[in-house]
């Protein structure tokens, strides 16, 4: 089977490296993929943005099946003009999809199907929603509506930060038209949650729970980061409260969103939020999460594409999704600087042991040469029979990812050891 894949970060390498374990898998293509991937994918320099040039690769190329992995092309419709081109794929469809595109549709949504989650407001008018702020409990969480690059949450402290982030979304437009439209909503505390599930619609197969690092600092300090590692199982999530996630969020957001007319296949990823009022949600994406799939796809031990392609044939109940009952750890190496200015287009060097198990997320090839190209280089991922097994490991192998200023946080999973202890 020929594949393609959209996308090109961690997150992607390690679905191709576990989409690989099918020996029916001839050839993917990673569509831009990285550099740090050019072994295993046949990469191509079209953006996983760019719709036009995707569609007019996929109708020449005699693909099989196609597996769209970020959130900016599924929000835009890459699975519906797939399926155009006959393609079948791995994703929602635009019309599903906005569950994650717009916050607003996303509580609303919610609202209705009575799903747990913040109090919310949602503003159009930047006027209503600063007198909104004169009332509003205070710290509150001020969301752009659209997709931000993850930047697009604030977590205000005071009615002074709360009124500015306002201000700078739907004044200044600091992330463009996502912020023309802001949910302002109440802010929960309890351990965070990260659940990614396969689903066809019908049936919703949740994968092991895991625990994203999004601060850049050890200790859960500094600016937020598209993650620096994870790690699953996440102690938190016990089997009651997965039974109860189930119950009260999983299923009913399938049936939601069949009601509304708007089925959703693929990866529908829970952030949750364990309060002591029950579990609830954060956030949906459509999509799997990155670094989490990084620590979730090494612990699975049924095959991806023949999941994947449940899930696109309605055939999810009857396939197995099985996970192996170890832990596993995923250390990102980052380049110093990175979220803000970092150097990029230095010479990178593995040890073959840590190549094997470090999926890149960031690197091209020029002449020959592997060189960084990102902020966040690397993810470098160990299993283990325990948690505190597979952190050393993690590390001993993230040791092995060299460039000039690499960084990584000292302190992944170490939240996950205090839940256990
Ligand atoms: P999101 O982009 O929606 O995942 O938000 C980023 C992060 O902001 C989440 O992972 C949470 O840590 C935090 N967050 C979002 N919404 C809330 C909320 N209502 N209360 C507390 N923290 C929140
Ligand atoms: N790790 C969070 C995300 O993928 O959005």
């Amino acid at each position: 089977m020929k594949l393609m894949l959209i996308g090109g970060g961690g997150r992607e390498h390690a679905i191709i490296r576990s989409l690989k374990k099918n020996p029916d898998v001839e050839l993917i293509y990673a569509l831009p993929g990285n550099g740090g991937m050019a072994q295993e994918a046949e990469c191509v320099a079209i953006a996983a943005t760019d719709l036009p040039a995707i569609r007019a690769f996929a109708a020449t190329h005699d693909i099989d099946y196609a597996v769209v992995a970020p959130d900016d092309p599924l929000v835009a419709g890459c699975v519906d003009m797939l399926n155009e081109l006959g393609i079948p794929c791995f994703g929602p469809k635009k019309n599903a999809a906005i569950i994650e595109g717009s916050k607003a549709f996303a509580k609303k949504l919610m609202h209705k199907y009575g799903i747990p989650t913040a109090e919310y407001a949602i503003f159009t008018d930047m006027d209503e929603a600063l007198s909104y702020l004169d009332t509003a409990p205070i710290p509150t969480v001020v969301k752009a509506d659209g997709l931000a690059l993850g930047k697009g949450v604030i977590i205000a402290q005071t009615r002074d930060e709360a009124k500015q982030a306002v201000v700078d979304m739907m004044q200044n437009a600091k992330f463009g038209k996502s912020g023309s439209t802001v949910v302002i909503e109440e802010f929960l505390e309890g351990p965070e949650v990260s659940v990614l599930a396969f689903t066809d619609g019908k049936c919703i197969k949740p994968m092991v729970s895991s625990m994203d690092h999004k601060r850049v600092g050890d200790n859960d300090t500094g600016l937020n980061t598209g993650g620096m590692g994870a790690v699953a199982p996440n102690p938190y999530y016990t089997p009651e409260i997965a039974e109860q996630c189930m119950r009260e969020i999983f299923l009913p957001t399938i049936e939601a969103m069949n009601a509304e007319g708007r089925p959703f296949t693929g990866c529908l990823y829970f952030g949750l939020m364990l309060t002591d009022k029950g579990p609830k949600v954060i956030e949906y994406n459509c999509r799997f999460g990155d670094p989490e799939t990084q620590v979730v796809l090494p612990l699975l031990e049924s095959d991806l594409l023949t999941i994947m392609q449940s899930t696109t044939d309605g055939t999810l109940a009857d396939t197995e999704v099985r996970f192996n009952d170890g832990c596993a750890c995923c250390v990102v190496t980052a380049s110093k600087g990175y979220p803000e200015a970092y150097q990029k287009g230095l010479p990178m060097a593995f040890t073959p042991e840590a190549k094997a198990h470090t999926f890149v997320a960031g690197a091209k090839i020029v002449n020959g040469v592997l060189l960084t190209n990102g902020g966040r280089v690397t993810g470098t991922t160990a299993v283990a029979p325990t948690l505190r097994e597979a952190i050393d490991e993690a590390y001993r192998l993230a040791d092995g990812v060299q460039f000039e200023n690499a960084y990584r946080r000292s302190d992944i999973g170490a939240r996950a050891l205090k839940a256990i202890i």
